[in-house]
């Protein structure tokens, strides 16, 4: 989420293979003024929450969770990729340390190698980065696997900037200049069934169509409201009823171009701001969380239209205004909770009450 906004001008389960529509939440602690981890715990605990994400692999966080009914995501930091991509010992320490301390008292089920890190490839520095992190994420599956733990996915979560063209949703299609570091990561989270996790945001695309183009996108269909005018792609003939369908099949296609149909996808962040800029308001973002709880949650599973029936693992955007973070206003009101505790605006998490397929 950091680059979103930085980058405003360029466009932007499952223990042995069950999943369930548990909702997520991102927990972030880039404010000044937020309760403490063992208040946090206790909020997702009251609110609900099935799953958290955290940005980093915190033990104080890691050993609150202990025990309580909640699927962790954790993640290793972009600055610890390389030296883990380049050296096993340090692939074997960082899993010691993060995972096997905690695990499986603490329900670690994913492991996320980096953040966005197919974002702004500007540097050399930057390109390394990119390539070090399926050489990490192979490193720690041969730690995890070595242990004989197979109910930890790993991936990495990528933002929406890796498109080159997303509309009409058939026309997906990945950037040239990352293609050749997407084949292998996709064969790779194709060979383990693992999740190819998108940071999607509707408004931010709902928003840039306000700014750039007069014919802008109708605000019900990046709400998620029902009863808008649909969409249908020419190419496919799928009727799209909302915009983050579109963007996520925009994913499956480009996907599909590069040969790999199937590879699961997950929502590491999505959301809608609550104050700053044109559109971000409570209502608003009551709206789309709700509506986008309610798909979720939906039994037996929605998917996408080119995904029908797909469970879509999904972790909202945030669970804390972060007011330390940089960029305009809107950035730091992404939050569903106050500092107090109290609720921003009200969302229905039981609406999403953990449902277990399979
Ligand atoms: C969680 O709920 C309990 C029981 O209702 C309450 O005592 C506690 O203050 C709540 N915790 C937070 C952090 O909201
Ligand atoms: C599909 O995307 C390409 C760019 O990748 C663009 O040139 C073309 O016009 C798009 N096709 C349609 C039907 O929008
Ligand atoms: C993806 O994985 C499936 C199941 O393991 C396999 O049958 C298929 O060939 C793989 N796809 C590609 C393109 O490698
Ligand atoms: C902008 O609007 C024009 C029509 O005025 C439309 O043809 C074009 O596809 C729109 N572009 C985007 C990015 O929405
Ligand atoms: C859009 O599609 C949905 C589901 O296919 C349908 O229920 C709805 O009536 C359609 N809306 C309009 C305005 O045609
Ligand atoms: C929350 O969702 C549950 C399950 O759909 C529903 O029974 C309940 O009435 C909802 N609560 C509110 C306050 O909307």
């Amino acid at each position: 989420m950091a680059l979103i906004f930085l980058c405003f001008f360029c466009f932007i389960a499952v223990s042995s293979g069950a999943v369930s529509n548990r909702i997520g939440i991102n927990y972030g602690h880039l404010g000044s003024n937020l309760p403490s981890p063992a208040q946090s715990i206790q909020l997702l605990q009251n609110m609900s929450i099935g799953r958290v994400k955290l940005y980093d692999a915190d033990h104080e966080t890691l050993n609150l969770l202990s025990g309580k009914d909640i699927e962790v995501a954790i993640t290793v930091a972009n600055d610890e990729i390389s030296g883990i991509a380049a050296n096993q010992h340090l692939a074997d320490q960082w899993v010691y340390e993060h995972v096997l301390a905690h695990y499986p008292g603490t329900k670690i089920r994913f492991v996320l190698v980096g953040n966005e890190v197919f974002t702004s490839i500007n540097t050399p520095e930057d390109m390394q980065l990119a390539r070090d992190v399926l050489p990490a994420i192979r490193r720690i599956k041969n730690t995890i696997k070595a242990q004989g733990i197979r109910n930890i996915k790993i991936g990495t979560p990528l933002a929406m900037d890796m498109m080159e063209t997303t509309f009409p949703p058939s026309n997906g299609s990945f950037k040239p200049e990352i293609r050749e570091l997407m084949v292998p990561l996709l064969r790779y989270l194709n060979g383990t069934r693992s999740y190819f996790f998108v940071d999607v945001y509707p408004y931010v695309t709902w928003f840039e169509s306000q700014v750039w183009n007069q014919t802008a996108i109708n605000l019900g269909f990046a709400l998620l409201r029902t009863g808008n005018e649909n969409y249908t792609d020419p190419q496919s003939g799928l009727v799209y009823t909302n915009l983050l369908d579109q963007m996520l099949d925009s994913v499956v296609y480009a996907m599909t171009k590069l040969g790999y149909d199937d590879v699961l996808l997950a929502i590491s962040e999505t959301g809608w701001p609550h104050e700053g800029e044109s559109g971000a308001n409570r209502e608003n973002a009551a709206e789309y969380n709700n509506n986008l709880i309610r798909k979720l949650a939906a039994v037996p599973s929605i998917g996408t239209p080119a995904r029908p029936g797909e469970v879509i693992p999904t972790f909202i955007y945030a669970l804390y205004d972060e007011n330390q973070k940089y960029g305009p206003n809107t950035e730091r009101h992404w939050g569903l909770i106050n500092p107090d505790g109290s609720p921003v605006y009200e969302v229905n998490i039981t609406a999403g009450i953990p449902h277990m397929r399979d």
